[in-house]
Order: C-alpha cells, then structure tokens, then sequence
C-alpha cells in the first residue's frame, strides 16, 4: 500500500487549484477515484494504487520533488523570511508547501541550490559523516597564493575548536582580484568567507557550482531553476547511500 493522502491534498499538491478551489471541483463531481466519481473531499487517496482523474485528466501524484535552482543574490535560503524573499518565493509555478533548501547559501551567494521535499536524502547530503564535496568560485580581493593554497590542504582553523578539515584550491586568476574554485566537504557557517578571512582575504563574489555529484546547469538564469532528470537523481541517491 502506498502513502494515503485527502483528496483535496493530493488535487491541491499538484496544482490543480487551492484547497478551497479543488474542495468546490470534488463537490460539482469534476474528480473521479478509480473511474468513479467522488463528491468527498476527505476521501482517502493511496497515491500507487488510485487513479485520479480531473475532467477526465489523469493526475499523477508526485510524492517527491527534486529541484536544481540557480539561486540569485538577495534571497535568502530558508522556507520562510518576514523580510526578505526566500528561494521558494522563485518556483513560480510549484506550490508545494514541504519544500525546502539543502543547506544554506548566504544572501549574497549564487548559484547552485537543490530544493526537495525528501527529508532522508537532505539529511543524508548535510551530515557531516557523508563529507559531501561542495565546489565554489569565488572572486577574491588581493592576490592569492600557493601558500593560502597549502594552507587550505593542510585544514585551516577559522576559530572553532577544529581547523577545517583538508580543502582544495586551485587558483585561476591570482591578481589584485583572483580568482579560484575551491572544493570543501564540510558545510560551516560562512565558511569559504571565513577560511579567506583566516589568511586574511576578502571573499567579494561567491557562486557554487556543484554539491555531491550535481553540477548546476549552465543553462540555468540566475533564478531559474529545473527539476533533477533520472539519471542526475541516481547517481545523487547512489553516492549518498554509500
Ligand atoms: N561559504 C560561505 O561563506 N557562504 C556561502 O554561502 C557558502 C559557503
């Protein structure tokens, strides 16, 4: 038996209206279970085995959702904010209520976020167990060297009771603005920012480019965003289950 959900629930999850909306459909007899008409909001839905029809239209629930955004600066990753958008105010047209971000980029961090309403999966890509590669670019103030280099490989200490565990620098541009990728497995506040404080640089531009095995879509706008395709969801799922 698959999970049971409400009918008005499973309707409204998938967009077809608001709860209130979908409520008044099922009444009017718009919506039939298992070609039967059904007239009950409450009726119990088992999302494998049921077929829900709207208008004679199949709609097939989609328990879990996996979503690549390329998160813009200036919104913030949380679910909800009373100042400020958050990267759920972007997904225009999902309107899933369990969504939420993997993680956490700073406000003025770009790019890749993978937005999910599996709970097992995020946990397992945040714990700390599974050191999970993030790749960063980032623009730096000041001229960055083969010794901040070294000094990332051996684990650099940003003030906690741990120095960072080892993380790899290759530096591209080394000017009066550089600029490097770095790949962390760790997720600490703040903490590409703080590892270039701690040699005593300034972070002035921060994108990350991949988590785990996903690498952000470069056809991706800032603020765009797409759903995970099979394989990139495989592959994700196998890495994080070792
Ligand atoms: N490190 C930071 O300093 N900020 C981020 O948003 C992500 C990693």
């Amino acid at each position: 038996m698959g999970k049971q959900l409400r009918l008005d629930k499973y309707l409204s999850d998938m967009n077809i209206g608001t709860r209130s909306e979908v409520k008044a459909w099922i009444r009017k007899g718009r919506v039939n279970i298992n070609s039967t008409t059904c007239k009950k909001a409450d009726e119990k839905v088992d999302i494998d085995k049921d077929l829900v029809t709207f208008d004679g239209i199949r709609v097939i629930y989609e328990e879990f959702i996996y979503l690549m955004l390329n998160k813009p600066q200036g919104v913030v990753s949380a679910t909800t904010d009373n100042r400020h958008k958050t990267v759920l105010d972007l997904l225009a047209d999902i309107k899933r209520k369990d969504l939420f971000p993997v993680g956490r980029l700073d406000k003025d961090t770009e790019g890749f976020l993978l937005i999910t309403n599996d709970g097992d999966l995020a946990h397992r890509l945040l714990s700390p167990k599974k050191m999970i590669d993030k790749v960063y670019f980032a623009k730096i103030k000041g001229k960055v060297t083969n010794n901040d280099k070294e000094a990332f490989l051996s684990g650099i200490s940003i003030g906690e009771d741990k120095p960072c565990l080892p993380a790899k620098l290759e530096i591209l541009v080394s000017d009066d603005i550089s600029e490097i990728k770095l790949t962390i497995c760790e997720g600490k506040y703040h903490q590409v920012k703080r590892m270039f404080e701690a040699v005593g640089k300034e972070v002035i531009y921060l994108k990350r480019l991949s988590m785990a095995s996903l690498n952000l879509d470069s056809t991706l706008e800032l603020g765009e965003y797409r759903r995970l395709t099979k394989d990139e969801l495989a592959e994700l799922k196998n890495i994080t289950n070792t």
